[in-house]
């Protein structure tokens, strides 16, 4: 089938009511932001764009869900399992929904499914990034406030990095000790060659910001 325009204003306008009252860091802006960067790594890529572009908009509408139980099921077969539901109502045939949830399972890849499709590939990359570089420093912060824990730092995260322990929803859960367990390892993770790049140069940014944050806290600048 051909993914118009119009289908993709229908699906955007859909996906969108799954994030009233949705956590600024994964909030409508995510989504939109994931789209610019998974259209632009996916040109590059050649990727199908019509079909990337519906499985960004649908890839955390289940996030709503997960949050609300603290991280107790995956969103990402959530939203998959929604998506399946939501496609067959636009015309999508089962080969492009097969792809599409496909896309939207594997963007977390901390389940059991690999992205196997370059859409799947840019799609996990694109989200990833997203935690990376400025934005990713900004919805660290974010993230830390919203789950518990209220300190900027409490400067054990390199010795709390290192337990291998989930912080996540933890009092201790600062944005550096997001930094030091994940996002820091981000650079590693991405799949295509246009998301590494992207990925190293984000990565560096971090870096730099956080050499300036304990300089600033030790009064050195
Ligand atoms: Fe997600
Ligand atoms: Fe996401």
């Amino acid at each position: 089938m051909v993914i118009t325009a119009k289908i993709i204003q229908e699906i955007e306008k859909e996906a969108k009511k799954y994030f009233k009252g949705a956590s600024g860091c994964h909030d409508w802006s995510h989504v939109e932001r994931v789209r610019n960067l998974a259209l632009h790594i996916g040109k590059i890529e050649k990727a199908n764009l019509k079909l990337l572009e519906t499985a960004v908009l649908l890839h955390d509408i289940g996030r709503r869900d997960e949050m609300k139980t603290q991280g107790a099921f995956c969103h990402a077969m959530q939203s998959g399992k929604m998506a399946r539901k939501i496609l067959p109502k636009y015309g999508f045939n089962q080969k492009n929904i097969d792809e599409i949830v496909h896309c939207i399972e594997a963007h977390r890849y901390r389940n059991e499914i690999v992205p196997s499709t370059i859409e799947a590939k840019v799609l996990y990359d694109a989200d990833k990034l997203d935690c990376s570089g400025a934005i990713g420093i900004g919805r660290a912060f974010l993230f830390s406030g919203n789950a518990g824990s209220n300190v900027m730092y409490n400067g054990k995260e390199k010795e709390l990095a290192k337990t291998n322990k989930n912080y996540t929803y933890h009092k201790d859960d600062s944005a550096y000790l997001e930094y030091e367990v994940k996002l820091k390892h981000i650079k590693d993770k991405v799949l295509t060659k246009t998301g590494k790049k992207f990925a190293i140069s984000r990565h560096k940014f971090m870096e730099n910001f956080f050499k300036t944050f304990w300089q600033e806290v030790e009064g050195k600048k």
